[in-house]
């Protein structure tokens, strides 16, 4: 937890005001002034939309050095942890805080083990969507909709109901995903297997047919579980702080976690990997590159790279470095490793690190750059790329809601305004207008 210590101070003054502030010190990253008493001693608000200065909270689970490209989970670099440990052990590590024993992940792989199947009911959710609906949206509804299958799970102010609603996201959400892949493709849902393990069973139920017996790949099940780790958590970005602040309130977890997937769907955020794939092959060759990365640095065209640049990373994402060599890896394994969309990315990123504008904006190839292109390559349509992104997030929003709710300073969160609009003013009657 941020201590005090030192019982440094921040003094702010402005008119006749002067404040003395609280400051914390972290074990990692900057000190943080603590304004809680800010309105109350000093009648004013601070100002930050897109919270690019503001700390919403103290956690223990994830680290980000933005400038030296850092990713901590638990104080374990994601480097290692991508090709050392897998995605169950590294949820139960962002879950627990220590890397399991034996003992523990075989009791905790068999918990989640044992939670995949859906209540059969629910597939009467998937079967209300239109076969073209995007996987996101199935996600998002059936999501929501557990809290009305699973009420022995969603009193937040019991532990084990919190312990057992954890472990069923994280089992189900597989589940979930690949249904919504199913029923897109008009083919009949897989069920789980207890004798697979975690990514293996998900790529079964998304590619196996009951007419024809399936094995999974152990090169593509070893690929998907290296990009689950690496997108399992990212501390307070945009759909952890919408988790949180659905929680804030007392929402059940299933609904908070239904919010997080709605905030990740975003092109600018979990939607990136979708966008940046076919950015690439909009793209098209090699060739057409500079146009558009004139197009990127031009002020009065929307258009971005999608895939680079980062709120946090100033330097490079750690995750993007490992999901390039990933990329090489299963393009080989596929035989297309001189796939034209891999080159125009790696094209692509040479010319951009290059470039001026994105090396004075600090911009480099995120997560999402090359994540589409490995999902493309092992056969999964666009519209499934950020649900795959949601399933490895869940044990992250998951590893948040559980924090938050032990956090004795967490409070619903109710942020204030800058209001700008018209002043106090009387009704006129239409007669009168
Ligand atoms: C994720 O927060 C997280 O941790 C998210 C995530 C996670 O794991 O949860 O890491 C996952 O969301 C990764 C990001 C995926 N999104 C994209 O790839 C979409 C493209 N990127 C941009 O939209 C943008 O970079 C953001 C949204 C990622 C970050 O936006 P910021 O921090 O608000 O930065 P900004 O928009 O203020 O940009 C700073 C400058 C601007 O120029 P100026 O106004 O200062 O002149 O850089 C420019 C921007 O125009 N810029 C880009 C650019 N990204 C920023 N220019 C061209 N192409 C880009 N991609």
């Amino acid at each position: 937890m941020a201590t005090n210590d030192d019982h440094k101070t921040a003094t702010l003054s402005f008119g006749d005001t002067t404040l003395e502030l609280p400051m914390r010190s972290p074990s990692l990253g900057p000190d943080v002034i603590d304004i809680r008493k800010l309105y109350a001693d000093g009648n004013v608000f601070t100002f930050d939309p897109g919270f690019t200065s503001t700390a919403a909270c103290s956690s223990t689970i994830t680290y980000i050095d933005g400038d030296k490209g850092e990713l901590l989970y638990r104080g374990y670099p994601i480097e290692q942890l991508a090709t050392k440990s897998h995605f169950l052990e590294v949820a139960s590590l962002l879950l627990y805080g220590e890397l399991p024993t034996a003992a523990e992940l075989e009791d905790f792989e068999s918990r989640v083990t044992n939670h995949t199947m859906l209540h059969e009911q629910m597939q009467n959710f998937f079967r209300g969507f239109r076969r073209d609906a995007p996987p996101m949206a199935i996600m998002v509804g059936v999501v929501g909709a557990m809290s009305a299958f699973y009420h022995d799970s969603t009193d937040i102010n019991d532990p084990w109901q919190r312990e057992v609603a954890a472990i069923r996201m994280i089992a189900k959400m597989p589940t979930i995903a690949a249904w919504a892949y199913k029923y897109s493709v008009g083919q009949p849902f897989i069920y789980p297997r207890n004798d697979l393990d975690y990514s293996s069973n998900f790529l079964r139920m998304c590619f196996a047919v009951p007419a024809a017996d399936y094995e999974v790949d152990p090169i593509l099940a070893r690929a998907m579980d290296r990009i689950l780790t690496l997108h399992a958590d990212h501390e307070q970005n945009a759909s952890t702080s919408t988790v949180r602040l659905a929680s804030s309130s007392g929402a059940n977890p299933f609904a908070c976690i239904a919010a997080g997937i709605a905030c990740l769907w975003g092109p600018a955020h979990g939607g990136a990997n979708q966008a940046c794939l076919q950015m690439l092959r909009e793209i098209g060759t090699v060739d057409q590159i500079p146009e558009y990365i004139k197009r990127a640095k031009d002020k009065d065209d929307p258009f971005r790279l999608m895939g680079f640049g980062h709120r946090v990373y100033k330097n490079f994402d750690p995750r993007a470095k490992v999901m390039k060599e990933s990329a090489d890896e299963v393009l080989a394994l596929m035989g297309i490793e001189n796939n034209e969309t891999l080159k125009v990315a790696k094209e692509l990123e040479r010319i951009a690190l290059e470039d001026e504008y994105f090396v004075e904006k600090k911009l480099y190839p995120n997560v999402d750059f090359y994540s589409g292109i490995i999902l493309d390559a092992m056969g999964f349509p666009e519209g499934m790329f950020t649900p795959i992104f949601a399933l490895s997030r869940t044990v992250g929003w998951i590893t948040q809601w559980k924090e938050m709710l032990g956090d004795p300073e967490q409070k619903i969160g109710r942020p204030r305004q800058l209001y700008t609009g018209v002043t106090r003013r009387d009704y006129v009657e239409v007669e009168n207008r």
